[in-house]
C-alpha cells in the first residue's frame, strides 16, 4: 500500500480521489488552504494540512510526510480568472507545481500525478492563424498527438506545468502521468464561479431560478464523469509515466446539457440565453484512445445517467 499526498483534496474531484485511495487501503495526506475546497468533502481517515501549496510550509510537509506518491489537484480553476488576473494564475498553478515538485526533489518521491486539462490545452480546433502550429483545424475528438494551442492563461499554465513535469522526469527520474481531462461534473462540484455548467445550472434550477445559457448555446464540451476520472486517477497509481487524454469522445452542447437538467429535475423552466463571452473556446471533445490502450480506461458512465446522478445528489446535499 502506498502513501499518498493529495493536493486539492478538500475540492469537487480530488475529494472523491482520496475517498477512492483510503477504499483501496492507501494512506492519505491531504493538502489543501480551502480557498475553494470544503471541509465536510474531507474522509475521516485521511490526515490534513490546511496549507497553501505556494508555501515553503508544503515542502517540510512533504519531506515530514515522506509520501511515495504525489496527486496534484490544487489549482486556480477559472479560466476567466486567468484571462483577468494571468500574474495570479501563474503564482498559483505554474509556482505552485514547481515548489511541489522541488518538495518531491528533496524527499525522492517517486510518482506524480498531475490534474491537466484537455479543453483549455488544445484550444479551439479551428485552424490556427498563424499557421505555426499547424493551419489545419484540429482532429474532433482530439488525440494527445494534436498540436497544444492553449488560448488561455489556465491552459498556458496546465501545458507548462507537464513540461516542467518532463523536465524533472528526465533530470530527477521522477515518473509522472499528467491526465488531460475533459469537463468533470458530478457531485460535490462547486455551483460558485464561472466553471461547471452542470453545477450551476443545477444550483439555479434547485432554487427556482432561470438559468442562463452564454450566447447561442452551441459551444460543445466532453462531459466525463467524476466517477470515471477518479477510476483513471486509481488506474494512473500503477501505470508508467505519460500522459493520457481523460474524456468521452462525444461532444454535447449548452442547450442539450441545459436540457437534460431540466428534464433530470422535472423542471418546467426554459432556459434564457444571454451575451456570449468573448474569446469562449467553440468546440472542445477529446480522444480517449491512449487512455483505453495503455491505461486499460474507459468512460463508463455515459451524460444522461451522469446528470441524474449528480441531480440525485444535488436535491439531497
Ligand atoms: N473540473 C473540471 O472540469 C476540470 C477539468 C480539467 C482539469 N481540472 C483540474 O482538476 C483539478 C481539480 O479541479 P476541481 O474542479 O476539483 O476544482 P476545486 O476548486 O473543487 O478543487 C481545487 C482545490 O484546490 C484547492 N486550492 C486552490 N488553490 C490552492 C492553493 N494555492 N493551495 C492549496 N490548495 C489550493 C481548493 O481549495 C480546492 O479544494 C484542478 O487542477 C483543475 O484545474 C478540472
Amino acid at each position: 500500500m502506498a502513501k499518498i499526498l493529495i493536493t486539492g483534496g478538500a475540492g469537487f474531484i480530488a475529494s472523491h480521489i482520496q475517498d477512492a485511495y483510503l477504499e483501496k487501503d492507501h494512506r492519505v495526506v491531504v493538502v489543501d488552504n480551502l480557498v475553494t475546497g470544503n471541509k465536510k468533502n474531507l474522509n475521516s481517515k485521511s490526515k490534513f494540512y490546511r496549507v497553501d501549496i505556494t508555501s515553503s510550509e508544503i515542502r517540510e510537509i512533504i519531506k515530514k510526510e515522506k509520501p511515495d506518491i504525489i496527486n496534484h489537484h490544487a489549482a486556480q480553476i477559472d479560466v476567466r480568472k486567468s484571462v483577468s488576473d494571468p500574474v495570479w494564475d501563474a503564482k498559483v498553478n505554474i509556482l505552485g507545481i514547481i515548489n511541489l515538485l522541488e518538495g518531491a526533489k528533496e524527499a525522492k518521491v517517486k510518482k506524480f500525478i498531475f490534474a491537466s486539462s484537455g479543453g483549455a490545452i488544445y484550444g479551439d480546433p479551428e485552424p490556427d492563424p498563424s499557421g505555426r502550429y499547424g493551419a489545419r483545424a484540429l482532429k474532433i475528438p482530439t488525440p494527445e498527438t494534436s498540436p497544444e494551442r492553449p488560448i488561455s492563461p489556465y491552459g498556458v499554465g496546465k501545458l507548462t506545468s507537464e513540461k516542467y513535469l518532463y523536465y524533472y522526469n528526465v533530470q530527477y527520474g521522477l515518473e509522472y502521468v499528467a491526465l488531460r481531462y475533459a469537463n468533470v461534473y458530478g457531485p460535490r462540484q462547486n455551483s460558485r464561479g464561472e466553471a461547471g455548467v452542470v453545477a450551476i445550472f443545477l444550483d439555479k434550477l434547485l432554487a427556482g431560478e432561470t438559468p442562463i445559457i452564454n450566447g447561442d448555446g452551441k459551444q460543445t464540451r466532453d462531459y466525463v464523469y467524476v466517477g470515471d476520472v477518479v477510476k483513471a486517477n486509481v488506474l494512473a497509481l500503477r501505470a508508467k509515466t505519460g500522459v493520457y487524454n481523460i474524456g468521452t469522445g462525444k461532444e454535447t452542447d449548452v442547450n442539450q446539457v441545459a436540457g437534460k437538467i431540466v428534464k433530470a429535475i422535472g423542471a418546467k423552466v426554459k432556459p434564457k440565453h444571454g451575451p456570449g463571452k468573448p474569446g469562449e473556446q467553440k468546440r472542445s471533445c477529446i480522444d480517449w484512445g491512449l487512455a483505453k490502450r495503455i491505461l486499460k480506461w474507459k468512460p463508463e458512465i455515459d451524460v444522461d445517467q451522469g446528470i441524474r446522478e449528480t441531480v440525485a445528489w444535488f436535491k439531497h446535499r
